[in-house]
């Protein structure tokens, strides 16, 4: 078959299910459109993946490792279609808020509407300020709800935290501390692997590099605030990663943001995941490059995006783009995805492009070594341009890191705006990311490390596979911390917060615009942490909230992998 050829298929499906949110992968879809809707788990066995990596990789074998043409994981991705009557069901509860929202829009007008809103001085002669659809949105349909998110907690965000409590006498306008707490399991804070802990080995460490260094830096890495401790961090993480050499920052958000335009400018292209993180979106729109967006984890679209770029190059001029940089994440946190990264790497090889990757969530929580999606694919991290991670998730720490060649990190160092005008990375900070990444390599002596990435990695499986089991439709790969229960209606946003809350359980809910419109969903993170009691616990309430608020949407038989599979157990 002429490759052309299964492109252009491909392309057809991607068109007719992408969005419809069958499965926004199109490794799989490839394989499984053909399928009926809801027709179970899509899986890839080795043989079709390595079907799949050597049709991928056809034309252009003498660019590619033999190590990507053998995927080392089965890919178990889950995406089910919102059912057809959820979706009217939806639809018609955002119909009925707006109209209601609408409908209050006047009585304020008339001010018979006493709940306080946030409203614009009227002042003569000058353009509004706030009117747009999300000022409505926050009046109307976020202030009634307002009480499920940034809810202040006192203590560490361990397996188990206090939320403070609150009330609010006006409508979620303004809230008041009561000054009483609510100890709740935490089922929402990104401690995949932990470490957010105020004793053992981290936190004793902290301590004392606090008594060393004290709290702050007071000045940038170009000037006074390069200290020994960084050197020693950066060293360790080059190291661990498998790179020649790596540098830190204090902010995550700002490692991204303020280093990708060191890498592309004006007459650059960046390739971009349709949900990567907005750190990522902001770093590329600043660079001043053009920027074009593929389908969520579809390496077809990507491929075809690259292919025009190559062939078209810029708009207007034609002339080839200097170079062109594609961004993905590891793990996306809204979905629970995994890259594809074999797939990445062989297209960026393909076509001459770099490859830009974000580890905030994956690096620590994924692979046999806990060095990430590049270890969980079994990848060459040599094969990545550019690795940045964060140190907010895994490593219970704060900050982030760029790693890769010499070439490109002494770069780095000269160019980027966080070494140049930012202050570096406070000594305990550091210190935490140090003693957490030794015992992640085990170099502490022990077995910590492993066992922490052990039962993160059963507490996924089994997690989600009781979450099958009971009928919530779920999004994401089996192995991913992440796991996003589809909610949908809007009134069953906050319903399903405040529930699980009054049962002990917290977590976190999104929806719009931080999803599409009917996807709302609650957003569960596994910590190596959260026993087995815990997680019971935790499953037990969900069944019980969920039968109540009636969630249960999925028509999927039940997946057939759990935490005892053979591929588990390798780990
Ligand atoms: C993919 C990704 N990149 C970057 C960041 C920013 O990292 P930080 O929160 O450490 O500033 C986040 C934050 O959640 C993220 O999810």
């Amino acid at each position: 078959m002429e490759k052309g050829e299964r492109l252009d298929k491909n392309e057809n499906k991607n068109n007719c299910s992408l969005r419809n949110g069958l499965i926004p992968n199109s490794n799989y879809q490839n394989h499984y459109l053909s399928r009926e809707k809801g027709d179970g788990p899509f899986v890839l066995t080795h043989e079709e993946q390595a079907l799949k990596a050597s049709a991928a990789t056809s034309d252009h074998d003498e660019n590619v490792d033999s190590s990507e043409e053998e995927p080392q994981h089965e890919i178990v991705e889950f995406f089910e279609e919102t059912p057809l009557w959820v979706a009217i069901l939806t639809y018609l509860g955002y119909a009925i808020l707006i109209l209601f929202g609408h409908f209050r829009d006047v009585l304020r007008n008339w001010k018979l509407e006493k709940a306080p809103v946030a409203a614009e001085p009227n002042k003569e002669g000058w353009v509004p300020l706030y009117q747009s659809f999300e000022s409505f949105y926050t009046r109307n349909l976020y202030m009634r709800i307002r009480d499920c998110w940034n809810r202040p907690i006192c203590s560490v965000p361990g397996a188990e935290f206090n939320l403070m409590d609150r009330e609010t006498p006006d409508h979620g306008w303004t809230f008041k501390f009561t000054g009483g707490t609510t100890k709740a399991m935490n089922m929402g804070s990104y401690n995949y692997l932990g470490f957010a802990q105020t004793e053992g080995l981290c936190a004793d460490a902290a301590v004392e590099a606090t008594h060393k260094y004290g709290c702050g830096m007071c000045s940038s890495r170009h000037e006074l605030g390069n200290m020994d401790i960084h050197t020693e961090l950066e060293e360790l993480l080059a190291n661990f990663l498998g790179v020649e050499d790596c540098m830190t920052f204090g902010m995550g958000f700002a490692t991204n943001s303020m280093n990708i335009p060191i890498f592309v400018n004006k007459g650059c292209l960046v390739l971009s995941d349709e949900l990567n993180h907005a750190s990522l979106v902001l770093g590329a729109r600043l660079s001043g490059a053009t920027i074009k967006v593929f389908k969520h984890g579809d390496v077809a679209d990507l491929e075809q995006k690259l292919r025009d770029a190559v062939i078209y190059g810029q708009a207007r001029t034609h002339r080839p783009y200097r170079k062109i940089l594609i961004l993905v994440e590891g793990i996306y946190s809204m979905e629970g995805s995994i890259v594809m990264l074999p797939e990445v790497i062989a297209l960026k090889k393909k076509y001459k492009a770099y490859l830009f990757l974000d580890e905030a969530h994956s690096i620590g929580a994924l692979g046999p070594n806990g060095r990430g999606v590049v270890d969980y694919f079994g990848c060459d991290p040599k094969d990545v341009d550019i690795l940045m991670g964060t140190f907010t998730k895994s490593f219970g720490a704060a900050g982030g890191y760029i790693a890769g060649t010499k070439t490109l990190v002494d770069y780095v160092r000269h160019r980027s705006h966080s070494a140049c005008y930012a202050t570096s990375m406070p000594a305990p900070v550091a210190q935490q990311i140090i003693t957490s990444t030794k015992i992640i390599m085990g170099l502490d002596g022990t077995d910590d490390g492993s066992k922490r990435r052990g039962q993160l990695a059963w507490n996924c499986r089994y997690f989600r596979r009781r979450l099958h089991e009971m009928g919530f439709i779920i999004f994401g790969n089996k192995d991913s911390p992440v796991v996003p229960v589809l909610l949908y209606c809007p009134a069953k946003i906050a319903a399903f917060s405040r529930e699980c809350l009054q049962r002990g359980l917290a977590t976190v809910v999104v929806g719009f615009p931080a999803t599409p419109i009917i996807e709302s969903r609650a957003r569960f993170c596994l910590s190596a942490s959260h026993t087995k009691e815990m997680i019971d616990k935790a499953l037990a309430i969900i069944d019980e909230v969920g039968d109540r608020l009636s969630l249960k949407y999925s028509s999927m038989p039940v997946p057939q992998f759990s935490e005892k599979d053979e591929d588990f157990k390798k780990r």
